[in-house]
């Protein structure tokens, strides 16, 4: 009997594993090589310039600023706020003097951050 319970759960491991290591979320969000560019763009320049010194995506980051992983699509703040920030800078957020082509990118990246956020998002 124990043997029988043990492969029923060793099997049902297996093949739960086998689901969540081949299946990526990958395929459910697909972009055009375009867009595609844009967000890679800005996930450089999110490194470059060290935004999680001072913010946090998914929760990992500094804390000096806030939490960016949801700030896109967050009905208090928003993708004009958001612009208006990376142009500008703030009373501590620095202005890092950005092209508008690298604000496309940056919101491009958050943007994608954004809609991976699932089960991060508060309702
Ligand atoms: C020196 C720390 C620091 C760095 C580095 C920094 N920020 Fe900020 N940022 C802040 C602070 C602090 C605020 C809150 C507003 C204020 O006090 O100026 C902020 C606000 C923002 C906001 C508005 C979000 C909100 O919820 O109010 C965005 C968007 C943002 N930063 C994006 C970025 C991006 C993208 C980078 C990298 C290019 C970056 N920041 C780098 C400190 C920083």
């Amino acid at each position: 009997m124990k043997v029988i319970i043990f492969l029923i759960l060793f099997t049902g491991y297996i093949a739960y594993s086998i689901v969540v290591y081949t299946r990526g979320t990958d395929s459910t969000i697909i972009y055009e090589n375009k867009e595609k560019e844009q967000i890679n763009k800005g996930k450089l320049l999110f490194q470059q310039y060290n935004c999680t010194s001072c913010h946090q995506l998914y929760g990992l980051g500094g804390y000096l600023g806030p939490e960016l992983t949801t700030a896109i699509s967050d009905v208090q703040r928003g993708e004009l706020y958001v612009r208006a920030f990376l142009k500008n800078g703030g009373n501590r957020m620095p202005n890092f003097h950005f092209t508008n082509e690298e604000v496309d990118a940056l919101v491009s990246f958050l943007k994608s951050v954004d809609t991976t956020a699932i089960t991060y998002k508060r309702h």
